[in-house]
């Protein structure tokens, strides 16, 4: 709730800015439109201007996850690898650098350079792993973020070393801060000629992303999609980011994993791309994902092949949803087939009350989505 702003408030409720601020001003409270409001403010002015204002906990639809995931004890943890986000303008070379890095690193035997759209895919680098997630649109990264399920360690700002910041590298500095996720720049097309890396310094410094050769803490990797220069210094880069991290989970607790993308497949059914943020999924788990649940009949990794179990930050398809499972949705393997189905009612239930509610009022958690 203290995440909203008078003007979202405002726009929300139908009224102009200034009668919100107004009303405020009366009751000796001076605020300016980009102020936040607070809970009490925000009951005053849903009074005052007689709109209807539920509080609606977010937490509330995951609460299967409350009950099922408990805290870890500091002994069971272990490392786990980095879940990277790459983010960039369009054009700038997101899809080149996810197929550069994964042609360069994904074991051999595979048709050799065709990548096929996956969702996710992990690589090794000096015997450790790092979970890539294909670009999934900062749309996506964001109703990620809000619904909480923060799938991202590390993001990824491509900027294009011969076009230099754009809007929608803006864009991506403004959801990667939001994330609070440590930024590495990966400064792609350096084959190019015109390419000129400082210019890019130059201006993602403007944008408070400040080299350390400069002083500041973001680290930036000349590099090539095209030629592969610089891939394995960006992928170093990660390691040493996720060293610092300290990122670890408990392989031995009940899975719990994030929708990273969904579809129907013919043969399959539901499926969701998943990757694990704690515990071990495992074919045969009862699942709740969302509104949807059911039995893990297959899980599918990125080359293609059957595998058995899935542990932290690794990546898969996962087979046997009875419905499609929402990108950002958390899946939490269950004790039985009749608990995944009741928490799944739950969930849907809750999803339909807060449409209900948002068709009739103003809601305080849309609200929120709106940042
Ligand atoms: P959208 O998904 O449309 O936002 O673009 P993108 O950021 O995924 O860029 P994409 O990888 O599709 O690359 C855009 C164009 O730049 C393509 O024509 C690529 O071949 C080219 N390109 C990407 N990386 C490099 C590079 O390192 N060097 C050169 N010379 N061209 C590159
Ligand atoms: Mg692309």
């Amino acid at each position: 709730p203290e995440d909203i702003r008078v003007y979202e408030f405002a726009e929300k409720i139908n009224h102009p800015i200034s009668d919100v601020i107004k009303v405020l001003f009366n009751l000796g409270m001076m605020v300016t439109k980009n102020d936040f409001l607070g809970k009490d403010e925000i009951e005053i002015l849903a009074e005052e201007f007689e709109v209807e204002v539920t509080t609606i906990d977010p937490t509330n639809a995951f609460n299967y996850e409350e009950e099922y995931v408990e805290a870890e004890s500091e002994e069971h943890l272990e490392e786990r690898p980095p879940v990277i986000t790459i983010m960039g303008h369009v054009d700038h070379g997101k899809t080149s650098l996810l197929d550069a890095i994964r042609n360069a690193r994904v074991a051999h035997g595979e048709a050799g350079g065709i990548t096929q759209h996956i969702g996710a895919y992990t690589v090794e680098q000096r015997d450790k792993k790092i979970t890539f997630i294909d670009t999934p649109g900062h749309a996506a990264f964001s109703a990620m973020r809000e619904r909480g399920a923060q799938a991202t360690d590390i993001v990824i700002i491509v900027v294009a070393a011969d076009d230099g910041v754009k809007p929608q590298t803006i864009e991506a500095i403004k959801h990667a801060k939001a994330s609070k996720a440590p930024i590495i720049v990966a400064v792609n097309k350096m084959d190019k000629e015109g390419a000129n890396p400082d210019l890019v310094k130059g201006q993602m410094a403007e944008h408070e992303v400040s080299p350390i050769d400069w002083g500041g803490d973001v680290e930036f990797v000349p590099v090539s999609a095209k030629t592969g220069e610089g891939i394995d210094d960006l992928l170093d880069n990660i390691l040493l980011t996720a060293e610092v991290m300290e990122l670890t989970a408990n392989p031995e607790a009940a899975a719990k994993a994030v929708v990273v993308e969904s579809s129907v497949e013919k043969g399959r059914g539901p499926v969701g791309t998943v990757i694990v943020q704690n515990g071990t999924l495992s074919v045969g788990d009862n699942v709740v994902c969302g509104k949807a649940f059911g039995r893990v009949r297959s899980l599918i990794n990125d080359q293609g092949q059957q595998i058995k179990v899935l542990g932290p930050s690794e990546t898969a398809v996962v087979v046997g949803l009875n419905e499609v499972p929402a990108a950002g949705d958390i899946m939490i393997a269950m004790e039985s087939d009749k608990e995944a189905r009741e928490y799944a009612q739950k969930r849907a239930e809750y999803e339909r009350q807060k449409e209900l509610s948002a068709s009739t009022k103003t809601s305080l958690d849309e609200l929120t989505a709106l940042i």
